[in-house]
């Protein structure tokens, strides 16, 4: 009458738990994402993302020093310009803010850790699109790709060991890597955000950067319908060919039966985006009292490990780096 097999026999004390655990996650397998804004004297709180700052170019490099000693795997930066203009010029000017703080941040932590830029135009765009805009008002993809290929080159010339564009442009990582290419940084790597999905969980961090897309707009004729699983597969597939180094899921939590998927499909690093709304709700909630945020922020970011993510960009990283290692 009573069981034989008894699951529960693996699981009476914590070394047992650990022994067999089948996943596990630990400040390598974190990335963090940080803004720095030009012309700050001062580090400026975020209010949406409690415990994040717009860095200035000091704090930013103190940040990261701090983040490669507690073993974290990568920093990934965003940048807030001082002015905008319609062609996003601050993506891919070399005085740009993410140029200028690639160069410091490498010249303080050089190899302890990976350094990658986010490429994009929207933090540096007046209208806030992803792209240059067609007189009528419509995103340019091909015209876009141009200035994407501009940017790779300012971030690696600045020190980027990768970059990663995010602005979900057809044929952005071919023009980025014949661009680098071309300019013999065929080093420097290339993590696709391939499967981004158009969400509702982007709010805290359009404020963290100051984008408001004109005229209420936003990124549905670019960015993925959250309707749509194989797509995903048609994303990844044509980034691969184009010469993507590593691919991305994001959001994370949402779309675990994606990055599953892809785990199953490819072979390059996969990695999921935990994005600033998630983590948001998790402080929140936390705020509250109503989670334990700790306990929670452990169990989504073990998820996306168990699900197939080799790696995570994540709020979370420099905040739970120390209690995982
Ligand atoms: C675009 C970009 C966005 C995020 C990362 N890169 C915003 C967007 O697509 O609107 C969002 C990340 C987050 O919410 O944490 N440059």
């Amino acid at each position: 009458m009573f069981p034989t097999e008894r699951p529960r026999r693996l699981r009476r004390s914590g070394p047992l738990r650990r022994l067999v655990a089948e996943t596990d996650l630990l400040p390598r397998h974190l990335v963090a994402p940080l803004f720095v804004a030009e012309g700050r004297e001062h580090p400026r709180p975020i209010e949406s993302l409690p415990g994040h700052v717009q860095h200035t170019r000091d704090s930013l490099r103190r940040e990261v020093a701090e983040l490669a000693r507690r073993g974290v795997g990568g920093v990934i930066l965003f940048g807030v310009p001082a002015t905008k203009d319609p062609l996003g010029s601050g993506a891919y000017d070399d005085e740009g803010i993410v140029q200028v703080a690639l160069r410091d941040v490498v010249a303080e932590v050089g190899d302890d850790l990976v350094v990658m830029a986010d490429l994009c135009l929207d933090e540096y765009t007046d209208h806030g699109h992803c792209g240059v805009l067609r007189p009528d008002g419509v995103v340019d993809n091909d015209a876009t790709l141009e200035y994407y290929g501009r940017a790779a080159l300012a971030q690696a010339r600045a020190g980027a060991a990768v970059v990663a564009p995010s602005g979900m442009m057809d044929g952005q990582v071919g023009a980025i890597r014949h661009a680098l290419d071309d300019a013999g940084f065929s080093d420097t790597a290339i993590l696709a955000y391939s499967a981004k999905y158009a969400s509702g969980l982007y709010g805290p961090f359009r404020e963290a950067v100051g984008v408001e897309i004109a005229g209420g707009g936003n990124r549905s004729t670019y960015q993925q319908d959250w309707r749509n699983r194989r797509e995903a597969h048609r994303e990844v597939r044509l980034d691969l060919d184009e010469g993507a180094d590593m691919v991305m899921v994001k959001p994370a939590m949402t779309y675990l039966d994606i990055l599953r998927d892809l785990r199953e499909a490819v072979d390059v690093p996969l990695c999921a985006y935990h994005v600033s709304g998630e983590y948001s709700m998790i402080k929140a909630a936390a705020e509250r009292g109503w989670i334990d945020g700790d306990a929670v922020a452990r169990e989504q970011l073990g998820a996306l490990r168990r699900a197939g993510a080799d790696f995570i960009l994540t709020y979370f990283a420099g905040e739970i780096a120390g209690s995982i290692s």
